[in-house]
């Protein structure tokens, strides 16, 4: 079985060229199941209700998040729709699982794809220079313990290289993925870890390169020369599609590959 995971959409740029290219790498890698972080697609900021229908539409089939998930507050709403309807789209998009306990949404999915193969896919989101929150290694134990399919996709959605490392070695043997997300810049340390567990700490954005992690780079320079606050817009040149794609053994969730993906809108 093969999954593609697609790094932080970000924005227009980043809906369009995942809409330009996400068939082609669909049907060229043979792939069974497509999974995006969609925390900043909206703008640049959050995600709306209507934008996941949008995500979904493409072929996507579960949409992962982060810090950014409460940007758009209509997102509430659509996840308290979704409460009582595990497969409704409101609950094919997460947000992390180790939010405190009452937050709307939940941080696991479990479906199946079209061929017929059970899959979970588990949003975390890391504590160090982030927002403080539950204990993403021991809240993963717990969720797992729920979990039945083989195929298990974790999102880690983390600022520092150390926790996102950390949190791969954890769950080696336990998951077929864990992949990185949050900063925006793609590492390329893509490895299947010792016990079977494929991982790359940052998979980066899927938007516009030329910008300071997505936002007009001008704004961001004067906001560190200056220390003054302003209205981050975002920008659009250079556009990259991120992403890795997992091969692995459905029947153990064994992964046996996984393949470093960067699109350039010119290519
Ligand atoms: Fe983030």
């Amino acid at each position: 079985m093969r999954l593609l995971f697609i790094g932080d959409i970000f924005g227009r740029p980043g809906r369009t060229i995942v809409r330009q290219r996400v068939h082609q790498l669909v049907s060229q890698h043979n792939i069974d199941l497509v999974i995006a972080n969609a925390e900043n697609s909206a703008g640049g900021f959050g995600l709306t209700p209507q934008i996941a229908e949008e995500l979904f539409e493409l072929g996507i089939s579960v949409l992962t998040t982060g810090n950014h998930i409460w940007d758009k507050r209509e997102i509430i709403d659509f996840f308290n729709s979704g409460a009582n309807e595990p497969y409704s789209p409101a609950r094919r998009v997460l947000r992390p699982a180790n939010y405190p306990a009452g937050t709307p949404g939940v941080g696991l999915f479990q479906g199946t794809t079209r061929g017929g193969i059970p899959y979970a896919v588990l949003n975390l989101q890391g504590r160090v220079f982030m927002a403080s929150s539950d204990d993403p290694f021991r809240v993963a134990d717990e969720l797992l313990k729920q979990v039945t399919a083989k195929v298990i996709f974790v999102d880690v959605h983390a600022e520092a290289t150390s926790e996102k490392v950390a949190l791969g070695f954890y769950l080696d043997g336990r998951v077929t993925a864990v992949v990185g997300t949050h900063t925006h810049v793609p590492t390329a340390d893509e490895r299947i870890l010792p016990k079977g567990t494929a991982f790359q700490t940052d998979v980066g954005m899927t938007g516009p390169y030329d910008s300071v992690i997505g936002v007009q780079k001008e704004l961001i320079i004067n906001r560190f020369l200056t220390n003054l606050p302003a209205r981050f817009e975002p920008a659009t040149g250079d556009v990259k599609l991120c992403a890795v794609m997992v091969e692995c053994d459905e029947k153990t969730g064994r992964a046996s590959s996984i393949l470093r993906i960067m699109i350039s809108e010119n290519d």
